[in-house]
């Protein structure tokens, strides 16, 4: 699978998350590979009718009531999304409410992808069994050095690591980074700058796919 990350970035939010989330939709459809979006929150709704996968970024491990400025599993799961990103680099949460925001996910049905900094956490953090782990080195996030070329060794030791499926994300952009992905034992990738900065992201998605 590709889980594509829209961020905050302006190419893929609002309209241009529409934009975004069909070209992802098209890739899928002509590549048959799954392809997952993960749009702001705001923007969910908007794309609820489109027939791609959607996941949340976050979620807070919050029941509704006074809770200002938190994401409510059961309203982003109200807008047609199945899943949520907890704990990425640029969202860590305290052990504690990382593990009650697991909980609070599964009681909702959503699956849970759980993201860590190195192999240690990934193998720390499964322990909270979500679905998957996606490991994430920090310093190659969002740059022109992907994660499979950098540090093969780390994305091999997450995955004997952890105790549940491993992703990895972190600079992917080619055929050949996912293909290093999958060989060093991983279910998938995530993605942001690679598809939401290139030129062409329905193109792009479908190179990455083709890593498959
Ligand atoms: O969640 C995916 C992400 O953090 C990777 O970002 O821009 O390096 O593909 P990027």
């Amino acid at each position: 699978m590709i889980i594509v990350n829209f961020k905050t970035y302006r190419q893929a939010t609002g309209e241009k998350a529409q934009d975004v989330a069909k070209d992802c939709l098209e890739a899928s459809r002509e590549t048959g590979e799954r392809v997952i979006v993960t749009p702001q929150t705001s923007d969910l709704l908007r794309l609820e009718d489109l027939d791609i996968e959607m996941f949340a970024q976050h979620i807070d491990p919050v029941n509704p009531g006074s809770n200002t400025g938190h994401v409510l599993a059961e309203t982003v799961k109200n807008t047609g999304v199945s899943g949520t990103l907890l704990n990425h680099s640029e969202k860590r949460l305290e052990k504690k409410e990382l593990r009650e925001a697991v909980e609070t996910a599964k009681e909702h049905g959503l699956t849970t992808i759980v993201c860590a900094q190195g192999p240690d956490e990934c193998e720390k953090l499964s322990g909270f069994k979500p679905d998957y782990i996606a490991y994430e080195p920090p310093e190659l996030i969002g740059g022109d050095i992907s994660v499979s070329s950098a540090k093969p060794e780390l994305i091999q030791e997450a995955v004997e690591k952890s105790s549940v499926p491993v992703l990895t994300g972190a600079g992917i952009n080619t055929r050949e980074d996912v293909e290093k992905s999958i060989e060093l034992g991983c279910e998938g990738v995530l993605v942001a700058s690679g598809v939401v900065k290139a030129e062409n992201p329905r193109e792009k998605v479908k190179e990455l796919c083709k890593g498959l």
